[in-house]
């Protein structure tokens, strides 16, 4: 009688399969190994392989050097995001603490007035009426006995290497439902505004609050979009940075050769939802804050 001979496959199915797959396994997650340490030209795998050369690869600690008379004596690192090359945009995530943020929205609290604008000539309070809604004060650090602003005045300095003394008193503002920025430049054209004694050249913005909707940071021109045509500058569109709290936003609004970045227009959206305070320092080209 013929013995039907078991398949070998119905015998060995399941451990086969078992090895097979642990097989397959081990070989890819070694491949997938070896790849990720294998360091791809630029061109051929992206912004991902920039990070990675711009971070030190094994966290081996080069100490500090022997710092100069007004340096440092330690390192620290201030990570930043670049948001745009167009205009020089660098966001910084948690840059200051909840609790440094709720003190500088209590100090502003009971000094808060509409904000004002700086008028162009043939421009008055009644022709740029609803162009910037939002309430504001103006706080130094020397003003703040808590100390706290003097802190941020600092790091702010260091993460943009100008010195504090270039910096106005900080702009703490107010934005309600409904209420905005529209598009406008920090630094003044002396065509429009008359010759300066001194250019806003940077923009430091600290998210005092998150802001439920609305309410984003926004560059309408960022690379150079939205230029040619007509743009409407009241219109919320371009580059949008939501706010935060605790993080920062840098721009530049004048080029390394001194001319006026025009993809540096910016403005607030509206608020949909919730409430925005911000903490402005504008950073002068000279001491002389005027
Ligand atoms: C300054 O630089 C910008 C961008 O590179 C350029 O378009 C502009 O013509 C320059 N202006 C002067 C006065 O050199």
């Amino acid at each position: 009688m013929k013995v039907k001979a078991k398949s070998p496959k119905a015998k060995f199915g399941l451990p086969a399969v078992f090895l097979l797959c642990s097989l397959f396994f081990f070989v890819g997650l070694f491949t997938f190994t070896l790849l990720s340490h294998v360091s791809f030209p630029q061109f051929l795998s992206g912004p991902r392989s920039v990070s990675r050369t711009l971070q030190s690869e094994d966290g081996e600690d080069h100490g500090p050097m022997p710092q100069g008379e007004t340096g440092d004596s330690f390192i620290q690192s201030i990570p930043f995001q670049v948001l745009s090359w167009k205009p020089r945009a660098l966001y910084f995530p948690r840059f200051a603490t909840a609790e440094q943020c709720e003190s500088v929205i209590e100090m502003a609290k009971t000094k808060l007035r509409p904000s004002a604008l700086a008028l162009r000539k043939g421009e008055t309070t009644e022709s740029t009426k609803g162009t910037r809604t939002s309430s504001g004060t103006f706080i130094s650090a020397s003003e703040d006995e808590t100390g706290i602003l003097e802190i941020i005045e600092e790091k702010i300095a260091r993460a943009t290497m100008l010195p504090r003394t270039h910096g106005e008193a900080f702009n703490v503002l107010r934005y309600e439902i409904g209420q905005k920025y529209d598009s406008h430049y920090d630094a003044f054209n002396p065509s429009e505004y008359g010759q300066q004694k001194s250019q806003r050249f940077a923009s430091f913005l600290l998210y005092l609050s998150d802001v439920e909707e609305g309410g984003e940071t926004m560059f309408p021109f960022e690379n150079g979009l939205h230029m040619g045509m007509s743009y409407d500058y009241k219109k919320c569109i371009g580059l949008k940075v939501m706010p935060r709290q605790g993080d920062g936003l840098l721009f530049y609004s004048v080029l390394p050769n001194g001319t006026i970045d025009q993809t540096s227009l910016h403005g607030s959206c509206p608020v949909i939802k919730g409430e925005k305070w911000v903490a402005t320092k504008w950073i002068r080209n000279q001491e002389d804050l005027e």
